[in-house]
């Protein structure tokens, strides 16, 4: 797809860095460069480090892989990182990755940010399922506050009603959104995955509207039932329509705030540009510490840690379903995740959740987040997300023992209005 059309009026300005540009000039074997502003590694504080991981290997990070480590690196990706990165993607989803198709972001949710500030003019509408992820809201909120908002159902975004306000819009002669965020796996809050299906059914609106598709997968890989995840939109993808995002918070660490965008070279080149005058690049040292490991594991390694990882959650996830399960009453309804970390829970229309939290959480002890924070209009006041990630199974039981009680005092509150 053509991506010049979408762009926002502020990237006129994108331009080179003209130092930068030269950086390729500065690496050639027997270049005598005086043209970096880099610091002398002699004078880095590290003279060695070593790096334990869980699976019993150690990384040793030393010599000239040191210096790259805490040195100025190339902005779209660490040198030794990008091959790893390629070929993790290719074991992963199957998706062979060009050079100029990866983009390394301090986390997905810069690559939100960065979108916005590229693709968003004031007035422009993105379409996004409701409830929504708050960080997908606040990073596109900073550039037009306008949303289509896509009902979620148990098979995620209901493609269906994104056809029907498309053809709306079209039909109108309106402006179509600038692009479809989409969350396709553990939907952060709704829990729920899109469906095959629907993928193809929304990879055919992209194509037949001429949309640009934002697939941010950081749920992918948490699995609960150990099943192989559904095939990325963009490996399903033929036309070039999907910007993906990709994150190692979920799966690796999140401090280290690492995650890549990758998708049309255009697009790609664009995001290189805006790093180039906003922080140069992600830091050399998470990036190296994230290469060590993928060289010390293949990707095989890296999946069966993972998968190891997920029991855990789906313990959690066992835990807090057996205390909805016992606790809630009748007329309090919730999904059963498969993939990801979160509950999203509907609540009798009347209730309110907001007040619920300021009311009673401090004193009941137990705190999930209101519905409106999801919400593209300040609506969902009777729903509430959940996450079993952090908690130990006997206290997700006690929670939801708690959030039971919780319930039952706004029950109160609300017969007596
Ligand atoms: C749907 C979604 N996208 C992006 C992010 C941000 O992830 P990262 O740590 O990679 O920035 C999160 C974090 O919770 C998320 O749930």
């Amino acid at each position: 797809m053509r991506i010049r059309p979408l762009l926002a009026a502020r990237t006129a300005g994108l331009a080179p860095s003209p130092i930068r540009k030269l950086a390729p000039l500065m690496r050639l074997p027997g270049m005598i460069s005086l043209g970096g502003g880099y610091p002398n590694p002699g004078t880095f504080a590290f003279s060695s480090m070593t790096v334990d991981f869980h699976t019993g290997r150690s990384l040793q990070i030393a010599g000239a892989d040191l210096v790259a480590a805490c040195q100025y690196g190339p902005t779209d990706c660490h040198v030794s990182l990008k091959p790893l990165l390629q070929a993790w993607h290719n074991a992963k989803d199957g998706v062979e990755l060009g050079n100029d198709m990866i983009q390394v972001l301090n986390g997905s949710q810069e690559g939100l940010h960065v979108l916005g500030y590229l693709l968003l003019d004031p007035g422009d509408s993105v379409a996004i399922s409701e409830p929504a992820y708050p960080g997908a809201l606040t990073a596109f909120r900073a550039f037009s506050d306008k949303f289509l908002p896509i009902p979620i159902d148990e098979h995620g975004t209901v493609t269906s009603e994104l056809e029907r306000k498309l053809e709306g819009i079209r039909a109108q002669g309106g402006k179509l959104p600038k692009f479809v965020y989409e969350v396709p796996n553990g939907h952060n809050p709704a829990g729920v995955s899109l469906s095959l299906e629907r993928r193809h059914h929304l990879l055919e609106l992209a194509r037949r509207f001429d949309l640009l598709i934002v697939e941010d997968d950081p749920y992918q890989l948490l699995q609960l039932e150990d099943r192989e995840p559904i095939p990325t939109l963009q490996s399903l993808d033929r036309h070039g329509h999907v910007l993906r995002l990709d994150s190692f918070s979920k799966i690796f660490s999140p401090g280290l705030r690492v995650g890549y965008a990758s998708g049309p070279a255009e697009l790609i080149r664009l995001f290189e540009l805006y790093k180039q005058g906003t922080n140069l690049h992600t830091s050399s040292m998470a990036q190296a510490l994230l290469a060590g490991f993928l060289q010390l594991h293949t990707p095989e390694e890296f999946r069966a840690l993972v998968r190891r990882n997920c029991r855990v959650y789906r313990d959690n996830r066992d835990a807090m379903i057996d205390g909805a399960r016992r606790f809630l009453p009748d007329g309090v309804h919730y999904n059963v995740p498969n993939e990801g970390m979160f509950i999203w829970f509907v609540l009798p229309e009347q209730f309110d959740a907001q007040r619920m939290v300021e009311t009673d959480s401090t004193d009941l002890g137990v705190l999930l987040v209101p519905g409106p924070a999801f919400s593209t209009s300040g609506g969902l006041t009777h729903c509430m997300r959940a996450s079993f990630s952090m908690v130990a199974p006997d206290a997700l039981r006690e929670g939801m023992r708690r959030f039971g009680e919780m319930i039952e005092r706004e029950a109160a509150r609300v017969r007596r209005r």
